[in-house]
């Protein structure tokens, strides 16, 4: 992979490019596959770095993982054993993957262990949630100087178990350690992302009995044993999304072949508010920028069904190119503004404050955190030399350079490359003006 891109900007970028399986998901029904008595096939499955990280990680504990190079992986759980604490964490990387590894490797071993975790520096990214939920189905958790030791030599039991915020990963806690464990499960405070009903498709090909109740409640039956699946991987909706924001920021219009309309409605309504043009098919959307101005809007992130906090980052730079003043309150995480430094410095004109921007105040409100934002458009973006921060963030001011004038050059690019399948394809695709250079 290339460390970095000088891009000269201000071309429109134009054509047709393929988005497939998603990066928060793919990982999560790799995991599940452990839990099979029997192989599972996994389709649509992008080359991401995300995925090599978990593949390796599988490896690791005995799984035979195959890569018909076309995108489909098979999986054979038949072998699992334990690693050596030393190589999980030389091969978890960056990656949180570890943690959801814990409730198969349990079942199956009866014990588990995750090193320090990584993953995007967006705010603190605690584990607490997913160590309650190990804690109420029966595991033993132990801190090592290391990591965290997991054990439950008699297997996990089912729980009451109630999230205080309706988190991603600790929803796939309670489904992956729950679907073998003795009992029922009820989860209040589920998050029901498109990725999570997707997990919850692929467990119940699997064998699983889980119900989704209103209210965020999910019920879940135990089971004995449970068989391997075939799936195809729902498409990454952010990264549909990043491409549609690029429309806008370029001037260009980008058919994201694979992208699909029902798990992206509020992004489509923002988009469409915007100004963008949109022409949904059933292979894909069609994200074009209007050809006059682009209007400015108020947006709070929040969990599903609300605006993703990953759909936040392209879309503030796409907001730079309103005419007016934007307003965007970030609620999912403390501190994911970081990335507008870099913009500013571009000539945006975008103001961060700690108080609640929204019409509902969130969980930071009483905190010292800078979550919301106040975009003043249209301000031309010049160019910039930018090192990327994190994933969502490093997209954005990858848009931005080219969307602005002149040339940038971009560094830390291997960072955009966990999320971005191919990405320096894609933007030769659509015709954008760039050159593989040394870091
Ligand atoms: N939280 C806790 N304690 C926990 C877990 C979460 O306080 O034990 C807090 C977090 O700090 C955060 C909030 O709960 O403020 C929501 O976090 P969540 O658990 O939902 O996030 P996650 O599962 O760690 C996944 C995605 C993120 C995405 C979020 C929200 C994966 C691998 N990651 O993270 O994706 O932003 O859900 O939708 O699925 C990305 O793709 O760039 C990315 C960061």
């Amino acid at each position: 992979m290339t460390s970095a891109l000088q891009i000269t900007g201000g071309v429109p970028l134009e054509g047709t490019i393929e988005v497939r399986g998603a990066k928060n998901f793919v990982p999560k029904a790799m995991v599940a596959a452990l839990l099979g008595s029997t192989p599972s096939v996994l389709q649509n499955v992008p080359e991401i770095k995300d995925v090599k990280v978990v593949t390796d990680l599988v490896a690791l504990h005995g799984v035979e993982v195959n890569n018909d190079g076309q995108g489909a992986l098979t999986l054979d759980p038949s072998n699992v054993t334990r690693a050596r604490y030393a190589d999980i964490d030389a091969h978890a990387g960056d990656s949180r993957i570890p943690i959801l590894l814990c409730g198969p490797l349990l079942h199956t071993l009866g014990e588990a262990f995750i090193p320090d975790l990584g993953g995007c520096k967006i705010g603190d990214r605690p584990i607490n949630y997913h160590l309650d939920v190990l804690r109420n189905f029966g595991a033993k958790v132990e801190k090592l100087e290391s990591g965290i030791k997991m054990s439950a030599p008699n297997g996990l039991h089912g729980a009451k178990v109630e999230l205080p915020y309706p988190s991603v990963g600790a929803t796939e806690q309670v489904l992956l350690s729950a679907t073998r464990a003795r009992g029922r499960t009820e989860l209040r405070g589920a998050a029901t992302e498109p990725e999570i009903m997707n997990l919850i498709a692929v467990l119940q090909k699997m064998g699983a009995i889980i119900t989704v109740q209103t209210d965020r409640v999910i019920h879940i039956e135990g089971v004995e044993e449970l068989k391997g699946y075939n799936h195809r991987a729902m498409c990454d909706r952010i990264e549909a999304a990043s491409w549609g924001s690029a429309a806008l920021v370029t001037g260009g219009s980008i058919f994201v072949k694979g992208a699909t309309q029902s798990d992206m409605m509020t992004f489509l309504n923002v988009f469409r508010k915007t100004g963008g043009d949109l022409d949904i098919r059933d292979d894909g959307i069609q994200f074009s920028h209007p050809g006059g101005s682009l209007n400015p809007l108020v947006v709070e992130t929040d969990v599903h069904p609300g605006f993703m906090t990953d759909w936040q980052q392209p879309l503030v730079v796409a907001l730079t190119q309103a005419d007016g003043v934007s307003i965007v309150h970030e609620t999912v995480y403390e501190n994911r503004f970081g990335f507008t430094r870099a913009l500013k410095g571009m000539g945006a004109n975008i103001q961060l404050h700690r108080d609640c921007l929204g019409s509902t105040p969130c969980r930071f409100g009483q905190s010292n955190f800078v979550h919301s934002a106040i975009i003043s458009g249209r301000t031309p973006l010049k160019a910039k030399d930018i090192h990327v921060p994190d994933l969502r963030g490093g997209f954005s001011h990858l848009i931005a350079a080219l969307g602005a004038e002149g040339r940038s050059k971009v560094t830390g690019v291997e960072l955009i490359q966990r999320g971005y399948e191919r990405f320096t394809s894609k933007l030769e695709a659509l015709g954008a003006n760039f050159d593989v250079v040394d870091a």
